[in-house]
């Protein structure tokens, strides 16, 4: 199964897969609906994130980031960039900025406004009181990404997005034009996300590589419950979660997308960074030799 959420890489046991189900072609053909029912999963799950709000405030209030030292490296040095709002300000724009943690990041990196646009009102209410807590900047909008508003248009010097956001989206079109219109003319989109082919590895109980039996072109999946690595504990019981769907794109399909907007694709990097832990139980030496995460730089283009 599929990302930091439910499980596509667990071995079919009839216990832990009963949940899990590939999405029928009534639900696949309605991307808004299926973008509808995530939003109520994601409100079940930020209760996991509200249970972090103390170690995010530490880590705002220290001036530090969340982010890896390879984001870092795609990002750059956002204080040496102008700023694109005409008042030398940078603004950073956090697709799928959940509560904010990351979004404050960029800004301990150097960008002088921050925006934070999240499809759960649950993430943005815990995002708005992060930045408050910690004395920070930023802007958070409750919004379905395919509908980021018109007045950010061409603001950002920054779009940032990933960590597990773009297996949420059932309209990659959409999204890259979204993208394209919220960049300002000099200004740069980086992703880090998870890699695609990761679902394809797990560790047997010594660790080693083993292949599993998820498709990698399988599609869109449906479920309810989420990876304990990532998300546990919630106090609504898995079989009363709302069902969620999501879908492993391939890189082929997200690079197509963002060349179809119009962007200018600067770099596309695989990592072996094991951004969420979820295989942890690899040898690290086996860990290593598979691409877990990817980066992408891309410009406007014109
Ligand atoms: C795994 S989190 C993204 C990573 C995040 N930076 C973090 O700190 O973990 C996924 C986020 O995407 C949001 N989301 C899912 N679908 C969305 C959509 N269509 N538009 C906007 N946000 C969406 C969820 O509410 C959730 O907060």
């Amino acid at each position: 199964m599929i990302v930091p959420t439910t499980r596509l890489d667990w071995m079919p046991d009839e216990s832990t897969t009963r949940n899990v189900r590939p999405a029928t072609a009534a639900e696949t053909s309605d991307p808004r609906a299926m973008h509808a029912a995530n939003r109520a999963a994601w409100d079940e799950a930020a209760e996991r994130y509200e249970g972090w709000f103390d170690e995010a405030l530490e880590l705002i209030r220290a001036g530090r980031s969340n982010l890896f030292p390879v984001e870092h490296e795609l990002i750059g040095d956002l204080r040496a960039r102008p700023g694109a709002l005409g008042t030398g300000k940078r603004r950073a724009i956090h697709l799928q900025c959940a509560g904010g943690r990351d979004t404050l990041s960029l800004w301990n990196l150097g960008a002088d406004e921050v925006v934070g646009i999240d499809i759960s009102p649950r993430m943005i209410v815990l995002a708005a009181r992060l930045a408050e807590a910690a004395g920070a900047p930023g802007i958070w909008i409750e919004s379905d990404v395919l509908d980021a508003p018109r007045d950010l248009d061409g603001s950002a010097d920054l779009v940032y997005t990933g960590r597990g956001s773009i297996i949420w989206l059932h309209d990659l079109d959409g999204w890259a034009a979204v993208i394209r219109r919220l960049l300002a003319p000099d200004g740069r989109l980086v992703i880090f996300d998870g890699h695609p082919a990761e679902w394809l590895f797990d560790a047997d109980p010594e660790g080693h590589l083993v292949a599993t039996a998820y498709d990698y072109f399988g599609g869109v999946e449906a479920s309810k419950g989420w990876a304990p690595e990532y998300i546990d504990r919630l106090s609504v019981a898995e079989d009363h979660q709302s069902w969620k769907f999501a879908r492993a794109w391939t890189l082929g399909e997200i690079v197509t997308a963002l060349i179809g907007a119009g962007l200018r694709i600067e770099r596309l990097v695989e990592y072996p960074v094991d951004w969420w832990a979820g295989h942890r139980d690899l040898r690290p030496e086996d860990r290593g030799r598979i691409p877990l995460s990817f980066g992408i730089v891309a410009s406007r283009g014109d």
